[in-house]
């Protein structure tokens, strides 16, 4: 088979990497790749964004199958692209990636399909979101534990989590108005503020047969003990103690089934990966967010569990079969991701440093670089991004995957390179809280 991967990141690296080893892989090319995914495949240099581009290349090279990897492309319409010229897709179409590419549309389709979900309201000027809020909450310094959120792709920004009234007021009026967000902004949630811990579930459906795959969980603060500002992902590890036997049956019911029957009835078929951003909340587990795609970096600790063949698993999804393939055999042991970022991330930094040891931290037993923002020049491999790497390890215990991961990190330099030091250390605490309920 003809394959290519959509995407840049380490995401889309762990993608390559794993569909590499499948025995039906004849070619793999990746648009537009990294350092990393040349060592996979053959990089092609079209943007993930550039749909026309990419539908060209796969009809050129009559390329079997398009693995798209970020969010973008899916909600501009890649996947409908490519079906138009007969060439199939992992991925929901533009339609079904609204439940990412727009929270007021999978608002709605949560309260249609009765899934729970914090209470909200829509409003599409600042105006009426203003006076909603004035007439609701007396003054500025009165607990308001509410949640703003822009309408369409920030990445990753657009939620702004309030505490009084004031702080709500200013999220109106930087989304609305001061359109801090870009056109993301037109449309604004705003909902209540929920508490508890914070765990994902991901699952491949074809539209009818739901795959959940094993827990994970992300880390989304910079800093260690989850301080400092929200990143794209600082480290994620799988399975988590946190996602019982039990909890994951309640996800499956009350959650996932019921969205995507509500998806299908709707006339919007759900395919690909579908990710729950839940929140464990004293009355149980509720939706954050869908994501229409594997996290990143939860996508590589998983797909380093993962023992079936993931061509096998995606085709399926595809065309429509997922309850006629066996179901993907994961390993037990579990895998933990550390990233490696840039000085200054996640606001601004340097790019272009040369990036040494990769190679030592490679030969490290178990462990797997997968990289993110890199990109070679002249042979050397250079920094090119905010999250640069994700050092990858498989272990007996958690303990020890933590430690042949960290040993991995050690034997990697560049001038300004830092990660997490607690990458998984959340695990210990959920052991603790189980054994003492
Ligand atoms: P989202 O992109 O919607 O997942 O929001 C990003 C982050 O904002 C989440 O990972 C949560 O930490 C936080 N967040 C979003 N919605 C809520 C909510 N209703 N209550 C509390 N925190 C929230
Ligand atoms: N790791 C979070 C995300 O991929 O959105």
């Amino acid at each position: 088979m003809r394959v290519m991967v959509v995407g840049n990141g380490g995401r889309e690296h762990a993608l390559a990497w794993k569909l590499k080893q499948s025995p039906r892989i004849k070619r793999l090319w990746i648009a537009p790749g990294n350092a990393g995914t040349a060592q996979e495949g053959e990089n092609v240099p079209i943007g993930a964004d550039d749909i026309r581009g990419l539908v060209a290349f796969a009809k050129k090279e009559s390329v079997d199958l398009v693995v798209v990897g970020p969010e973008l492309p899916l909600s501009l319409g890649l996947v409908d692209a490519l079906g138009e010229e007969r060439i199939r897709a992992f991925g929901p179409s533009r339609a079904a990636a609204q439940l990412e590419s727009s929270k007021v549309f999978c608002k709605l389709l949560l309260r249609q399909a009765d899934v729970p979900t914090a209470e909200c309201q829509i409003f599409r000027d600042v105006e009426s979101a203003t006076r909603y809020i004035k007439s609701r909450y007396a003054n500025d310094r009165e607990r308001t534990p509410l949640v703003v959120k822009a309408d369409g792709l920030a990445s990753g920004k657009g939620v702004i989590v309030c505490s009084y009234r004031d702080e709500v007021l200013d999220a109106i009026d930087r989304i609305g108005r001061k359109q801090e967000f870009g056109r993301a902004g037109a449309q604004m949630v705003i909902e209540e503020r929920l508490e508890g811990p914070e765990v994902s579930v991901l699952a491949i459906t074809d539209g009818r047969t739901i795959v959940p795959l094993p827990s994970a969980q992300d880390h989304k603060a910079a800093y260690d003990g989850d301080t400092g500002p929200n990143t794209g992902g600082m480290g994620a590890y799988s399975p988590t103690p946190i996602m019982t036997d039990e909890l994951l049956e309640t996800v499956q019911d009350k959650i996932l089934v019921p969205s995507i029957h509500a998806m299908k009835r709707n006339r919007k078929p759900f395919r690909g990966v579908l990710y729950a951003g839940l929140m464990l909340t004293a009355s149980g587990p509720k939706v954050l967010e869908y994501n229409v795609r594997f996290g990143d970096p939860e996508c590589q600790p998983l797909l380093m569990r993962l023992k079936s063949d993931l061509l096998d698993l995606l085709e399926a999804t595809v065309d429509g079969n997922l309850d006629s393939i066996d179901a993907p055999e994961w390993d037990p042991r579990p895998a933990i991701c550390v990233v490696m970022a840039s000085a200054g991330y996640p606001g601004s930094y340097e790019t272009g440093s040369e990036i040494t040891g990769l190679d030592a931290a490679d030969k490290v037993t178990d462990v797997k670089v997968f990289h993110a923002g890199t990109q070679l020049k002249d042979g050397k491999v250079l920094t090119s991004g905010g999250r640069v790497l994700g050092v990858t390890a498989m272990g007996t215990s958690l303990a020890n995957a933590k430690l042949q991961a960290y040993k991995g990190v050690q034997a990697i330099r560049w001038p300004g390179a830092w990660c997490r030091k607690d990458i998984s250390d959340k695990a210990a605490t959920y052991i603790e809280q189980l054994a003492a309920e």
